[in-house]
């Protein structure tokens, strides 16, 4: 935040990395499922990567997808970074496969639906009773193993599955869960009778949120409320993140992963800390109205709009 305040130009805190584009599963609503092939990172790629995210200043890595379990080195690669460099690891993952949550900070399963048909509908396999068993295998294995690992689900709402709001949030509240995350898709509108069932559900939820631990995302949902606008221009918080991709090529965020102006470099080409010269550049040429509402810019966003406001900084 310093460096933010001072010259405009923050170290890369956290970014998403993208072990494989292999996935087990075929959501109708992913963002990612025309990129979804067997590609993915190298075991050597990874390390060298990470050791050029630590020269630049990343804190943290999230892997994604793809779908990051059926990477079968993901054990080792997360031990790796986590040990010789102490990145704080995060894991996004649809929870079909299981490789345990040791060295992971938090990991977040995408379930979407606790109905059998909904979930093959929507997510294209029937197995969500593997998932559900998997999250609470997750959740043994962190009361057994006495991890701070902060684990929990999400729902993304679509038009399939807009009304087990509830249902879903009274299955996993009876979980040792730490959290349970509701949120708009991204690259859809809802119809009008969809979205005033989906608020119907929300007022509930809301009330809900104070005795368990339901989050419902709200600046994501206000997004949609403001009839999809955003309430800032461009992205002052996209110094703070990034993505890099199966082939070490470093993005904007993971909403432009693989758009070529939204690339800064290859981290495996180009050494760490040379590829944020072009960052200014990049970021300044970059088009920015096609940012989805609730991307993962959105509340950082909003945070460092609302700092840069501050005159008086002396006072809280
Ligand atoms: C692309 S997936 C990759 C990780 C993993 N395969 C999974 O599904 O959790 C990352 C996250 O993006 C979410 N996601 C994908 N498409 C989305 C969309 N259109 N709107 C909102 N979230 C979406 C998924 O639910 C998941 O939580
Ligand atoms: S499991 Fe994840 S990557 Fe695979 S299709 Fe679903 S949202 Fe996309
Ligand atoms: S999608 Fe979000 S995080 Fe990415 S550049 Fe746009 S506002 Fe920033």
């Amino acid at each position: 935040m310093r460096q933010y305040l001072e010259d405009g130009n923050p170290d890369p805190i956290s970014v998403k990395l993208y072990l494989t584009e292999k996935c087990n599963l075929a959501c109708d609503y992913c963002v990612y499922k025309d990129r979804i092939s067997a590609r993915e990172m190298t075991q050597e790629d990874f390390q060298y990567i990470a050791g050029s995210l630590f020269q630049m200043g990343v804190r943290s890595i999230v892997l994604t997808g793809g779908e990051p379990s059926m990477h079968d080195k993901i054990q080792d690669m997360v031990s790796y970074a986590h040990f010789k460099y102490g990145f704080d690891m995060g894991l996004i993952t649809n929870g079909v496969l299981y490789n345990g949550i040791w060295n992971f900070k938090w990991v977040r399963f995408s379930v979407d639906t606790i109905r059998d048909a909904t979930y093959e509908k929507i997510k294209g396999k029937a197995c969500l009773q593997k998932v559900l068993a998997n999250v609470e295998i997750a959740i043994e294995d962190k009361r057994r193993y006495h991890l701070d690992t902060t684990i929990g689900v999400q729902m993304v709402v679509t038009e399939d599955n807009h009304r087990e709001i509830l249902e879903f949030l009274e299955y996993f509240s009876e979980m040792d869960l730490d959290y349970c995350q509701i949120r708009p898709v991204e690259n859809a509108r809802y119809k009008t009778e969809t979205i005033n069932f989906i608020w119907d559900q929300l007022e509930v939820a809301r009330q809900m949120e104070g005795s368990s631990q339901t989050v419902l995302t709200d600046y994501k949902w206000s997004e949609v409320d403001n009839n999809y606008k955003k309430s800032y221009e461009g992205c002052p918080g996209a110094k703070f993140i990034g993505a890099v991709g199966v082939n070490g090529d470093f993005h904007i965020c993971c909403t432009f992963m693989n758009h070529p102006d939204s690339k800064y470099g290859n981290l495996i080409k180009d050494r760490g800390p040379e590829i944020l010269k072009n960052r200014d550049q990049v970021l300044k040429k970059f088009d920015y109205s096609k940012c989805p509402v609730g991307c993962q810019g959105s509340l950082i966003n909003k945070y460092l709009i609302g700092i840069k406001k501050i005159k008086h900084r002396n006072f809280i």
